[in-house]
């Protein structure tokens, strides 16, 4: 009797695990992409300001097994395919679930224009379209705070320097990235100057995005 009963809790849980499993992952040959989402450009700031800084998901700290700093440590864990229900990352930041610890911690979290890129690049197939992004629309005269600048440290920047106490400051609104434009830091930073910290880390902005950068500080870094 004992045996049996035993037998039957082997057998529902043998059941129940391989149930959890069986969740769709959208076969190679259907991974496309969409056309305006280029994974270096679109989708790799959005982790690296987001998640990676220290003690976080960086290689060092790798929380909870997670490193989310390059495309194939992305994809070991919490991605899958075609599916945004069974993808841990997406739950973690979209859902108000109770199996999943909301992120990121203690940080706003993704605006809509993020979270829109992120579940439609899952949703196409999680491709990493490579690092040409050459159909990328910057152009190199868009060098309004507004339009220009603003957008770019959004994206790339405020998952980090999202308050006054975060390591190197904080860069949301105007007063504090004309701080950064005036003292020289902005520029040395991004176009990886020696002497300077490399930034956002881990990932190289556009040539054009740092001639757009440029040429607004060159302007007076106005907030225009
Ligand atoms: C993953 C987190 C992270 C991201 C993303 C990031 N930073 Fe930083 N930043 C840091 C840390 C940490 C420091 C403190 C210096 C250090 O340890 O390198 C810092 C320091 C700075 C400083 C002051 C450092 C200095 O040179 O003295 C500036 C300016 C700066 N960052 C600008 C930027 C800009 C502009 C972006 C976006 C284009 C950016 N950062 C994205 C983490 C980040």
């Amino acid at each position: 009797m004992l045996v049996s009963l035993l037998f039957l809790f082997w057998g529902t849980f043998v059941i129940i695990n391989s149930c959890t499993h069986a969740y769709y992952v959208m076969p190679d040959n259907l991974r496309k992409g969409d056309p305006t989402i280029c994974f270096e450009r679109d989708i790799l700031p959005i982790f690296i300001s987001n998640c990676t800084q220290s003690n976080c998901h960086n290689a060092v700290a790798h929380k909870g097994g997670y490193t989310l700093d390059n495309y194939s440590n992305i994809m070991k864990k919490g991605i899958v395919p075609g599916n945004i229900a069974a993808s841990k990352i997406w739950e973690s930041v979209a859902m108000n679930t109770w199996d999943v610890e909301n992120m990121p911690i203690d940080a706003p979290g993704l605006n809509n224009t993020q979270l829109d890129l992120l579940r439609r690049w899952i949703q196409s197939g999680a491709i990493d379209s490579g690092s040409d992004c050459s159909n990328t629309i910057c152009d190199t005269n868009l060098i309004t705070y507004a339009a220009g600048i603003a957008p770019i440290v959004q994206t790339y920047c405020i998952g980090c320097h999202n308050s006054a106490s975060a390591p190197g400051g904080s860069l949301i609104g105007y007063n504090n990235v004309q701080n950064a434009a005036v003292n020289g830091k902005l520029i040395g930073d991004i176009s990886q100057q020696s002497g300077y910290h490399q930034m956002p880390p881990g990932i190289t902005l556009s040539a054009c995005q740092v001639t757009q950068v440029k040429k607004w500080v060159s302007a007076g870094a106005l907030n225009n």
